[in-house]
């Protein structure tokens, strides 16, 4: 199968302004221009909450995006990274725990991992008891779910830039329980005007179609040449302010998110019947199913790292625990957080770990193309 007939990751963005913005029982949204700008602002609420000094720590886990670490030092708390399982990406609840006897610990980070949930009840029990705040990190799963029922978290983010489930070409929402808006007046500054029944200008519809066309396998291919793009990197940036989104992308979010929940979820579907049965390999999507959503790639763990990296459109996400992503050593250090635990899960996970594409114009042959391919690999190969 050629790898040219596979369209990039990344929804189609619809340049339709009006509708009405979701609304989240019990929470109150704030647009803000991306989801590392809504993870620091969350951050920055649980340090006014808490309003204890001594707290002067988040935990992030310790496989995960760097923009988890570019938040933390935005906020102004020491990141402590603790591990997950070596075959589940949720927290090492153990050593959670240790962490949270010391009484340092501000908030705990939720990663919602490519649809799959969090521990979220034995991490609301935790947090809990420790007087810890709770942060669940949804950027990349859109918490679909509470538009009908509150997450036990007392933070809810999601992202809404490229490749996540929702594409807005960047953005990000933060919900906040109503009950804790009269404590957090900083809070004030985000709340959307009357632009959000604008359409949207000129420019952005221009961005939209060049980024649509972008998404065609062939232009994308070129385009990923580029160096300066970046596509495909993983690596720390800082994050210097958290504004609000622009109106554009306010606009034209209600027109998006309905065209994302009217989508069907067959790729799941055919990817979990297809790969049921393949020696050496573990779905998580199957072992993890009780906490599993809408999924934004399929996630698997093979014998060796690279078994399924030559499949069309596999990703092997970021190859190796947070603390050795290019640029996270440094920051640390200079957040004074240099000595992190040792994270033999995280090393574990990251080093079988691998998903599948499940976007848009992944189309059925593409598939049963990978699947016919995945079945020819011996188990434990590293393919090239
Ligand atoms: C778990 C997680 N949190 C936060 C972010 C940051 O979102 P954004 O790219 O919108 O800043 C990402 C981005 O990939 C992510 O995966």
């Amino acid at each position: 199968m050629s790898l040219g007939r596979l369209p990039p990751v990344g929804t189609r963005v619809r340049a339709t302004g009006g509708g009405s913005l979701p609304e989240f029982p019990g929470f109150s949204s704030f647009y803000l221009q991306s989801g590392t700008a809504a993870l620091a602002q969350a951050m920055l609420c649980a340090k006014s909450l808490v309003g204890d000094t001594k707290r002067a720590s988040v935990v992030l886990p310790a496989y995960g995006c760097p923009d988890l670490v570019a938040a933390a030092l935005f906020a102004g708390l020491k990141p402590l990274l603790i591990d997950i399982q070596p075959q589940d990406p949720a927290y090492d609840l153990d050593a959670l725990s240790k962490v949270l006897a010391s009484g340092e610990v501000c908030a705990v980070v939720a990663v919602n991992f490519l649809g799959i949930k969090e521990n979220m009840l034995e991490l609301r029990r935790l947090t809990q008891a420790a007087g810890t705040l709770l942060i669940e990190d949804s950027a990349q799963w859109f918490p679909e779910d509470y538009l009908a029922t509150a997450s036990l978290a007392d933070f809810v983010l999601t992202s809404f830039g490229r490749g996540k489930p929702l594409n807005l070409l960047g953005g990000g929402l933060l919900l906040v329980p109503e009950s804790r808006l009269s404590q957090l007046p900083e809070l004030e500054r985000f709340k959307p005007g009357s632009e959000r029944a604008g359409t949207p200008s000129l420019s952005y519809k221009v961005k939209a179609g060049v980024f649509n066309q972008l998404l065609s396998p062939l232009v994308f291919g070129l385009a990923s040449r580029l160096p300066f793009l970046g596509v495909g990197s993983t690596r720390f940036h800082a994050l210097d302010s958290v504004e609000q989104v622009s109106p554009d992308k306010l606009s034209c979010m209600p027109s998006n998110l309905g065209a994302y929940l009217s989508q069907s979820r067959w790729r799941e579907q055919t990817l979990c019947s297809g790969l049921q049965g393949l020696p050496g390999l573990i779905d998580l999507a199957q072992t993890l199913r009780y906490r599993k959503g809408r999924l934004l790639r399929y996630p698997v763990l093979t014998e060796t790292q690279n078994q399924f990296a030559a499949l069309p459109g596999a990703s092997t996400m970021y190859q190796r625990p947070l603390v050795d992503i290019e640029g996270v050593p440094e920051a640390l250090t200079q957040a004074g957080a240099s000595e992190q635990a040792a994270c033999p899960g995280a090393r574990e996970f990251a080093s079988h770990f691998c998903s599948l594409p499940l976007h848009e114009g992944v189309t059925a042959e593409i598939l049963e193309g990978m699947l016919a391919q995945a079945k020819q690999i011996p188990v434990g190969t590293a393919v090239a």
